[in-house]
């Protein structure tokens, strides 16, 4: 692939406040909520480095501070932890830590939107293609969701987008395209209609928060107005790119959790946690003895 087409860049947007996780996101990013014992943020942050990106945009906004200092350098904690002979810990956080200049931060000034939170990093992007992961959405399989769309990029190039069914009546809350004609390893897509009711959805088909996407974007954003909910809305402006250049889709073959909502970031943190070879066999027994405690205290009501 010719180099100015590689995606070396990706955008990871942390500007939302978080209220569904109030008072816990009071003092506290919701991006750094954890799962088992990793912040949410660097799941998506793994996840794009394992696609093989070399530099993170996070667009940030008032009170965001904590994520900017889980990804720089912890001098003391590393050796107080040598001196301790905690060789694990150091060699986990030595793994974490981004090369020097490989992650910049700019910041969404006000709440507008996905479009405009995207559209904020349009100066540290530049003229080239660029990867975008929502880290609410967070992806569990064997290979990382980025990973299989640079797969199907390098095969069609243009823009890529991932997508996951839903329930039919679950529509209004996501974006959802149309489905067209089968590709290698997804298919190309017809229409994207943000948070549509079901009686308008084209499909069942839902962006889980996954995309590659052309620098031309950034110009549509800039003129585009408000959509669902009065924000500027990306899929608005991916559906005005989609005029002029090409959109594929492909289904990810993993699960993704919506972090964003109390049940989905539950739900996380235990398929995380059943997933780990250093607690995922205590973790089994105690949720396998809480639900049987649970139904007997219900049967017994
Ligand atoms: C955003 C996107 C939407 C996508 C969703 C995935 O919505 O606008 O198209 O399906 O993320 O989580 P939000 O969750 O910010 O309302």
């Amino acid at each position: 692939m010719d180099p100015k087409h590689r995606v070396r860049k990706a955008v990871i947007p942390v500007a939302g406040n978080g209220t569904r996780f109030l008072p816990a996101t009071k003092a506290m990013p919701k991006e750094m909520l954890t799962i088992v014992d990793r912040p949410v943020v660097q799941y998506a942050v793994d996840e794009a480095i394992e696609a093989g990106i070399e530099h993170i945009v996070f667009v940030t906004s008032r009170n965001k501070s904590a994520i900017e200092d889980h990804f720089d350098d912890t001098p003391e904690l590393i050796s107080s932890l040598r001196l301790a002979g905690k060789s694990h810990q150091v060699s986990e956080l030595e793994r974490l830590l981004p090369r020097p200049g490989a992650v910049s931060f700019t910041r969404q000034q006000a709440p507008l939107g996905l479009g405009h939170a995207v559209w904020c990093a349009r100066d540290l992007i530049g003229n080239e293609p660029f990867a975008l992961l929502l880290p609410d959405m967070l992806c569990y399989g064997m290979r990382g969701c980025m990973a299989g769309l640079m797969d199907l990029y390098n095969e069609t190039g243009g823009n890529i987008v991932a997508v996951e069914e839903c329930a039919p009546e679950e529509t209004s809350k996501y974006g959802i395209i149309g489905k067209g004609a089968a590709v290698r390893h997804g298919f190309a897509v017809t229409k994207m209609v943000e948070k549509p009711h079901p009686s308008e959805a084209p499909s069942n088909f839902y962006l889980n928060g996954r995309y590659i996407l052309q620098p031309e974007i950034f110009d549509i954003l800039a003129r585009q107005e408000r959509g669902a909910g009065n924000e500027i809305q990306l899929t608005d402006g991916m559906l005005r790119l989609s005029e002029t250049q090409s959109f594929h889709a492909q289904v990810y073959n993993g699960r993704t959790f919506d972090c964003g909502s109390k049940h989905g970031f539950i739900e996380a943190n235990v398929a995380f946690a059943l997933a780990r070879s250093d607690i995922g066999g205590l973790v089994y027994d105690s949720i396998r003895n809480l639900v049987v405690s649970h139904e007997a205290q219900m049967t017994a009501a």
